[in-house]
């Protein structure tokens, strides 16, 4: 086989062979493939697409070129939920010890990364003490007998995927659908769930910004997942104002602490009722969306899914005290109120740019070497349809810098108000499953 004619079979628009592309996925990865012919192929897959079979067949290439989790030895059906990723998004850990706490396994493989906040470990280890790197053996058996455990990602999941995403980065070749699909999926696949449930985002703070668009990525995953043996449903979520009201890491800890006590913001709450009724569907755990939220709504009243948040921090030596005092958790030095001048109702807030402010505090990391700041970020008092007084305040800043000016600017430019009431956005868009 020569790559330039699989790159010339895909250039004229033909399909090709499970043999083929693990001829190119292996090729690539082991540097026999290099990065120009893999641009030229990405190229020709951005206009020529790829079939159903083609996609499932990349996203397997892409899962066997690195280690694959054995979760086998977990009983039960382990599910697990992928974000396409938002603002403030706390769902994970509200999630975890919400679907944990009525049954389900959730062995959950998490990293760091980059973004407007960190990644569900960062937060997680807002909580003194806490601690992800475990062995699998542990890992194995604190799900086993807790039904809840994090650990840190392995370093050699999906390397395939890693060097082609790099590559499309700066190609022109991020945003084609079987590219995008193949890569969510061979992560969550080669992290060894049984089922996935997808929570696509849609709006200006998301990926993909189009309803259309977001659509059809759901329904392009939902079936690379179930075409690979994995039982797999998309939800398409709201992104187009933050999600809740916390954005940064002890913050949305402590978001979640609410949460878990049916205290939190009322559209993380639902998200997050939505997303685990699903999960709890598929993990065989209820017959039905409505008897799988009534045990949810259950667990978040009498206790449970705190107590199982507590145990969970507990087990992996984390302070479970923060739960019942949150003021425990890393606060910022300047707690400071931005408030309107203006009267109106809020018609935008801009999630982008909210994000942007929330990172330039230092709640997320910009490159990989950068520092992150657990104990600040931003709380919206407001969301979109709020009414706003003028004084009112429509974010508390917690910083631990003293000048506020830019990232003040940042926020009042981010957030809009009109004159004539604002219906708020509608939360859950569509559900897609096969
Ligand atoms: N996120 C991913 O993990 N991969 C993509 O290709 C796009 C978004
Ligand atoms: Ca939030």
């Amino acid at each position: 086989m020569r790559m330039v004619d699989l790159i010339q079979k895909k250039r004229d628009g033909l399909s090709l062979s499970k043999e083929e592309i693990d001829y190119i996925i292996q090729g690539y990865t082991n540097g026999d493939i290099p990065d120009y012919q893999m641009s030229a192929f990405a190229m020709a897959v951005f206009f020529k697409d790829m079939s159903s079979q083609e996609r499932a067949d990349l996203t397997m290439a892409m899962v066997e070129s690195g280690d694959q989790i054995d979760l086998s030895m977990i009983e039960g059906i382990k599910v697990d939920k992928h974000s396409t990723g938002g603002v403030g998004d706390t769902t994970t850990l509200v999630l975890g010890p919400l679907v944990a706490s009525v049954g389900v396994p959730v062995a959950k493989m998490s990293g760091r990364g980059l973004g407007h906040t960190g990644g569900t470990i960062d937060k997680l280890e807002a909580v003194s003490g806490f601690n992800v790197e475990i062995t699998n053996e542990q890992f194995v058996s604190l799900v086993n007998e807790f039904k809840l455990a994090v650990i840190g990602q392995s370093g050699n999941l999906t390397p395939a995927d890693k060097k082609l995403y790099a590559l499309r980065d700066v190609t022109a070749t991020v945003n084609a659908i079987p590219l995008i699909a193949s890569s969510i999926m061979s992560k969550k696949i080669a992290a060894g769930a049984d089922a996935i449930v997808l929570d696509v985002k849609t709006g200006a703070g998301a990926f993909m910004k189009d309803l259309e668009e977001a659509k059809v990525l759901a329904k392009a995953m939902v079936e690379i997942g179930n075409n690979v043996g994995r039982q797999t449903m998309a939800v398409i979520s709201d992104m187009s104002q933050p999600l809740g009201f916390a954005i940064g890491n002890a913050l949305e800890v402590k978001e979640a602490i609410d949460t878990l006590q049916g205290k939190g913001p009322k559209d993380l709450e639902e998200l997050c009722l939505v997303l685990g009724s699903h999960m709890v569907c598929l993990a065989g755990k209820a017959e039905t969306q409505e008897e799988a939220r009534e045990l949810l709504l259950q667990s978040m009243k009498n206790g449970k899914a705190l107590s199982t948040f507590k145990t969970f921090l507990r087990n992996q030596g984390g302070d479970e005290t923060v739960v019942d005092e949150p003021t425990k958790l890393p606060t910022a030095k300047y707690i400071v109120e931005l408030e309107s001048t203006q009267e109106g109702y809020v018609s935008e807030i801009i999630a982008d740019e909210i994000g942007t402010a929330a990172m330039k505090l230092g709640a997320g990391r910009a490159t990989k070497e950068s520092e992150i700041d657990l104990a600040v970020g931003l709380v919206l008092n407001k969301k979109i349809g709020d009414q706003v007084k003028v004084g009112e305040s429509l974010v508390t800043i917690h910083s631990n810098q003293e000048n506020l000016d830019e990232i003040k600017t940042t926020i009042s430019e981010a957030i809009k108000l009109v004159s004539t009431p604002v219906k708020a956005p509608t939360l859950i868009y569509d559900t897609i499953s096969i």
